[in-house]
């Protein structure tokens, strides 16, 4: 069993001035220009993953290879860092401020770093001592904070306020809209340099989601440099579905997360108000899968099972894999979505060994 749900969005309507609404077309077209003129900046590689395609019997599956993006191996390199340049406008004397689970810190720290500023990063006390030393090594002082997420974002939010630190959050909510909207047009680049890595008209793209500012940024990025639209699947854990749950209700649910799902990253239990702007029209459907194929994807990709090339894949990135797979092994879901053997379909490889260690031991799991 490859999906735990399906689920047709039955207010789809993907229009381009309603999605540049709410990210708007200068924002995408600012965004490129900056982070491509970055010193360390190359295009992330999209490889043809040609082995799966044939056992799916699709024309083609690219995979758009996050684990290279700067040295921060995953996509996430491009929203923070991006924000705090935009934000910091040259000034050299302002302080950095987050609150994190990990990766989103990792790349306001390493942004600040980048433009020589001082930056307090505030984690909960579930956050892992090895995420609190990947963000130490971009030079943030680390707060830990009794409590969950939320909590260290309030502290996060309080101290600031008091100090005069300038906030760099990746969720938005409707009176904090502006700095997740320049995150979202980071991660659009990820479409702007797919339309000049390949002539074919992608037709469908699988998207992973945590509260989807990935996923809108990237649907962003499909508004306005994709000649033809392709049909969206949202991905998430089946034990963090906040997007799936959202669209099924037709506004923005709060989920309980019982457990938390392996992919880290996308465990997240409530949705970003504007990727919701965004994805409840824009979205054709949404998935969600267990944990339990993860070590086994990642261990794939990394021994050449669905390409001739060995990518590194963390449990972040191979989501997107399982989902098509799902898809194609379910008639009423690859009826729906169209995808047969004319179908260019794309899966983005968010992240390689952004935790070098949950990677070494899901590759060790994988290949038993
Ligand atoms: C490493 C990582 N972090 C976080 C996310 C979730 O991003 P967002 O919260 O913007 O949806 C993803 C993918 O969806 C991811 O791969």
């Amino acid at each position: 069993m490859y999906l735990t749900k399906f689920l047709i969005n039955k207010k789809f309507q993907f229009k381009r001035s309603n999605v540049l609404k709410y990210v708007s077309s200068t924002m995408l077209s600012n965004a490129y220009r900056t982070i491509s003129n970055w010193k360390s900046y190359n295009v992330t590689p999209l490889y043809t993953l040609d082995k799966l395609k044939k056992n799916l019997k699709v024309n083609n599956i690219f995979y758009k290879d996050e684990s290279k993006r700067f040295h921060l191996k995953s996509f996430k390199a491009l929203g923070g860092a991006y924000a705090v340049e935009k934000i910091s406008k040259g000034k050299k004397n302002i302080i950095i401020s987050s609150a994190t689970a990990g990766n989103h810190g990792k790349s306001v720290a390493w942004g600040a770093q980048r433009l020589k500023l001082k930056c307090k990063i505030f984690v909960s006390q579930f956050v892992s001592e090895a995420r609190v030393k990947e963000i130490k090594k971009f030079g943030a002082e680390v707060i830990r904070v009794k409590g969950n997420y939320e909590d260290s974002l309030k502290k996060c939010q309080e101290l600031s306020k008091k100090n005069n630190w300038k906030i760099v959050q990746d969720v938005s909510t409707k009176d904090y809209k502006y700095i997740p909207q320049l995150t979202m047009a980071g991660y659009s680049i990820l479409i702007k340099e797919i339309s000049k890595q390949t002539n074919e008209y992608i037709t469908h793209i699988l998207l992973q989601a945590g509260v989807g500012g990935l996923a809108a940024g990237v649907v962003a990025g499909v508004a306005k440099y994709f000649r033809r639209i392709p049909k969206i699947i949202i991905v998430e854990p089946d034990k963090a579905d906040c997007v799936l749950q959202s669209i099924k209700g037709k506004k923005i649910k709060k989920i309980k997360i019982k457990k938390e799902s392996i992919m880290g990253g996308m465990s997240c239990n409530e949705m970003s108000l504007v990727p919701w702007q965004i994805l409840k029209n824009a979205s054709n459907c949404c998935v969600s899968i267990s944990d339990k194929n993860i070590a086994k994807t990642v261990a794939g990709l990394k021994d050449k099972k669905f390409s001739k090339t060995s990518i590194i894949g963390g449990e972040c990135a191979a989501p997107g894999v399982i989902a098509l797979i799902g898809l194609c092994n379910n008639v009423k879901a690859s009826k729906f979505l169209n995808i047969d053997r004319t179908s260019n379909i794309l899966v983005i490889g968010c992240e390689g060994n952004a935790d070098v260690k949950l990677y070494k031991q899901l590759l060790s799991k994988g290949r038993k």
